[in-house]
């Protein structure tokens, strides 16, 4: 089996030494590399900057990128051999409109940024999607959750979308743990505890294999 991943933020540049970011560490998606890894699988892992070792399995390969549109061009090369894809990075919703050569200097008491709209990797992606390949995203919501999550389980053309609400304490960014519930195309709805992220990937590569073989009885 082949599984790509994105993992981590991007980070868009806005001049030779700033950039716009977020907070995600990568944690989540690269324990999602370790778990599938450990089922044979051969792994593509995008990542986006993040402070983490490349993980040391030979099935692992980590390609990095900075932006959402390298982090696109990335995976947009690994998809179509992949059986699996997992949408875990937090890409940047929006970039600078024009990156400048030179270091902005301060000027003025107020300093207006234009923003263009990124590409949605997990929605290019969606829309070639083969009926055989199973596509996982992932939603971090602060209202509505089950909502907004179901939302773009449909728009991204998910069979499974992993919903983290930032209402749950300890879930999310910067933490080591996350609580999360899976909600599939089916209707089918999973709800789990608190535990380390590396009892989540466990968890959610547990589904989707379970899914994947009901596929094929
Ligand atoms: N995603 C992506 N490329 C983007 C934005 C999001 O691949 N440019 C993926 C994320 O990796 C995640 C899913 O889409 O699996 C949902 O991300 P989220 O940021 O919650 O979705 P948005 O469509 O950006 O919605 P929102 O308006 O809530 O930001």
């Amino acid at each position: 089996m082949r599984v790509l991943i994105t993992a981590g933020p991007t980070y868009e540049p806005l001049d030779p030494v700033r950039f716009l970011g977020n907070h995600s560490t990568g944690k989540m998606g690269y324990a999602l590399a370790e778990a599938f890894a450990e089922t044979g699988a051969e792994v593509a892992l995008i990542s986006g900057p993040t402070s983490l070792p490349d993980p040391a399995s030979s099935r692992i390969l980590t390609t990095r990128v900075q932006t959402a549109a390298e982090m696109y061009a990335a995976a947009a090369a690994a998809a179509r051999l992949a059986d699996v894809w997992v949408f875990a990075a937090a890409v940047a919703d929006y970039r600078p409109a024009e990156v400048a050569t030179q270091k902005i200097k301060k000027s003025g008491e107020r300093l207006t940024l234009e923003l263009v709209k990124n590409v949605d990797i997990a929605f290019e992606l969606g829309k070639i999607k083969r009926a055989e390949q199973f596509s996982v995203g992932f939603a971090l919501e602060t209202e509505d959750e089950q909502a907004h999550a179901l939302g773009k389980l449909a728009r991204k053309n998910f069979d499974l979308i992993v919903l983290n609400s930032l209402r749950d304490a300890g879930a999310g960014f910067r933490y080591d743990t996350n609580q999360v519930t899976l909600l599939e195309a089916d209707g089918r709805v999973t709800a789990f505890g608190l535990k380390s992220k590396t009892s989540v990937a466990l968890d959610i590569v547990g589904v989707v294999l379970d899914r994947l073989a009901a596929r094929h009885v």
